[in-house]
């Protein structure tokens, strides 16, 4: 970290993610930018990170590991020193947020709690994804492999990536589809990813409608009166957009 210059540096680069946080954070709205860099774990992480990867950059031995180790216990969230990260990155809520040595993630990108950025497996090199420029990847997405995601996508909470997403697209579901891209549905057939079958609900709802007909049959030979159990039914799995508003 080449003294002055270094730190007029990080200054300038924790000052826009801070100015991020209080764009993209509706919990922001109305708080101070002293506030924000005193309280907010995600800022917490980008700073310490922004001091480690200069350090990281200049060769410095240990402190950047020791700087991120110790981030980690104090937000939960851990960024390799090595990682690029651009400009505006905003971190809501934190927690369980892993960003890997190789991975590259450009400007004005939104990352919510349990975002793993990871590889897949032991392998050496580049092996951490590439997020381009306003992305927003969901709580709990894992992207994992050196894949690419394309500027303006936005990736749904718990989603698993593992293949390249095209710019401007909504991808959903493990292993992650597009389910939009540039605004509209991927024609073509099966491209329903959302609305899965459910073989469990299928086979419940199938045994229900056995007992209903034999208890019928036992009533009607049965001198006796029958209990009949109360079968509810299963609740529709369609219906409005659980994830709309
Ligand atoms: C994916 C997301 C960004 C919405 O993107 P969008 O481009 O506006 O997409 P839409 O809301 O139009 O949804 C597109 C389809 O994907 C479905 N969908 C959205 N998010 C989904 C998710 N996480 N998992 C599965 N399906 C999802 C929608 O139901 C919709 O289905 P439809 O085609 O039947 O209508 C948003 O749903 C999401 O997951 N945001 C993450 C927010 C978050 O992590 N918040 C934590 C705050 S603490």
């Amino acid at each position: 970290m080449a003294g002055f210059s270094g730190f007029a540096r990080v200054a300038r680069e924790v000052s826009r993610d801070v100015l991020a946080a209080r764009d993209r954070d509706p919990a922001a709205r109305g708080v101070s930018r002293a506030e924000i860099l005193a309280t907010w774990p995600g800022i917490h992480a980008l700073l310490a990170y922004r001091v480690s990867h200069a350090m990281f950059e200049s060769g410095v031995p240990l402190l950047p590991r020791l700087i991120a180790m110790l981030t980690r216990t104090f937000t939960g969230i851990e960024i390799h020193p090595a990682a690029e990260i651009g400009h505006g990155l905003f971190i809501d809520h934190g927690t369980g947020v892993v960003i890997g040595e190789t991975a590259e993630i450009g400007d004005n990108v939104t990352l919510y709690q349990g975002v793993t950025l990871g590889g897949t497996g032991f392998q050496t090199g580049k092996r951490h994804p590439t997020v381009q420029d306003n992305v927003t990847i969901g709580s709990g997405a894992k992207l994992l492999g050196p894949i690419t995601i394309g500027h303006g996508a936005k990736i749904g909470a718990n989603s698993v990536v593992i293949t390249d997403v095209p710019p401007n697209s909504t991808v959903v579901g493990n292993p992650g589809h597009p389910v939009r891209v540039d605004g509209r549905r991927p024609e073509g057939p099966d491209v329903d990813w959302i609305h899965l079958p459910d073989p469990i609900a299928e086979a419940l709802q199938a045994l229900s409608g056995r007992i209903a007909t034999l208890e019928r049959l036992v009533a009607e030979l049965s001198d006796e009166p029958q209990p009949v159990a109360e079968v509810r039914p299963l609740r529709t799995v369609r219906g409005p957009n659980p994830a709309g508003g």
